[in-house]
């Protein structure tokens, strides 16, 4: 299984250089507008509370790793009222239709999103617990790099303007560098497979990325095509625009000690 791990490492080291993070990375763009891609992983960080709830989560008697998967989904399951609480804060909670809403968050504009969960549904189903944590681990790599590229952004927004982001930031960073490279590693490098198992695990590895590389293409489509302008702030959002003009950035209403 060490070798499987090593594959995901390697293909960790190409998803880093994606498109979509040279852009984060360098951009000539406050850091705010670095993070225009924002309303476009609405559906599928939305979903993956679900994925992790309804796809992951499985009773499968005597199998110690589902076991893992399960404790894993537990932590994994209620992320996305953080992604909304950042939603409004860096001004993207802007009114429209609901209409829409629909139309953007099922459009083909954000289809990608869609794809991911149901290509990482197709690959869960019918998978044991070992399985199973190895493409946990695959997505959970591919979020190291993306929240690994989104932590200096949000560190600058809130060095700038006081708005602390708990998505975006080190508060949710360090909760997922916790969870999955600890325990898992550790018991999937333990785990003895045959030659046959190791192929088709690095081919699943392999899939997971590249379903993952699709999405990250649609993020900076997004944000390329629908540039914010953070220092334009108070400009008046339009109800019927098909794109968000950001609103000024949202300080906190409630102390977080009080939203859990
Ligand atoms: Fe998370
Ligand atoms: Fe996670």
């Amino acid at each position: 299984m060490k070798e499987v791990l090593r594959h995901i490492f390697e293909r960790k080291r190409a998803y880093a250089k994606l498109p979509l993070f040279e852009w984060m990375r360098s951009a000539p763009l406050a850091p705010a507008d670095r993070l225009a891609f924002y309303p476009c992983m609405a559906h599928f960080i939305m979903t993956f509370g679900d994925l992790n709830k309804f796809v992951l989560r499985e009773q499968h008697e005597g199998d110690l790793y589902q076991e893992m998967v399960n404790n894993h989904t537990l932590e994994d399951d209620h992320h996305w009222p953080w992604y909304l609480e950042d939603f409004t804060k860096l001004g993207f909670d802007v009114e429209r239709a609901g209409t829409d809403w629909m139309r953007f968050l099922w459009g083909e504009d954000t289809k990608q999103n869609r794809i991911l969960s149901a290509k990482l549904t197709g690959m869960i189903k019918g998978t044991k617990g070992l399985e199973r944590l190895v493409i946990i681990e695959a997505i959970e790599e591919t979020g190291n790099v993306l929240f690994g590229e989104i932590l200096p952004l949000a560190q600058a927004i809130e060095k700038e303007t006081g708005v602390q982001l708990r998505y975006c930031g080190e508060f949710h960073f360090n909760l997922e560098s916790g969870h999955a490279v600890n325990a898992d590693h550790s018991a999937l490098a333990r785990a003895g497979i045959t030659d046959i198992e190791r192929a088709h695990f690095k081919r699943q590895v392999d899939d997971v990325f590249a379903a993952f590389a699709e999405w990250t293409h649609e993020l900076l489509r997004y944000a390329l095509a629908n540039p914010t302008n953070s220092r334009a702030i108070n400009a008046k959002p339009s109800s019927r625009s098909s794109t968000w003009r950001r609103t000024e950035l949202v300080p906190d209403s409630v102390p977080e000690s009080q939203t859990g």
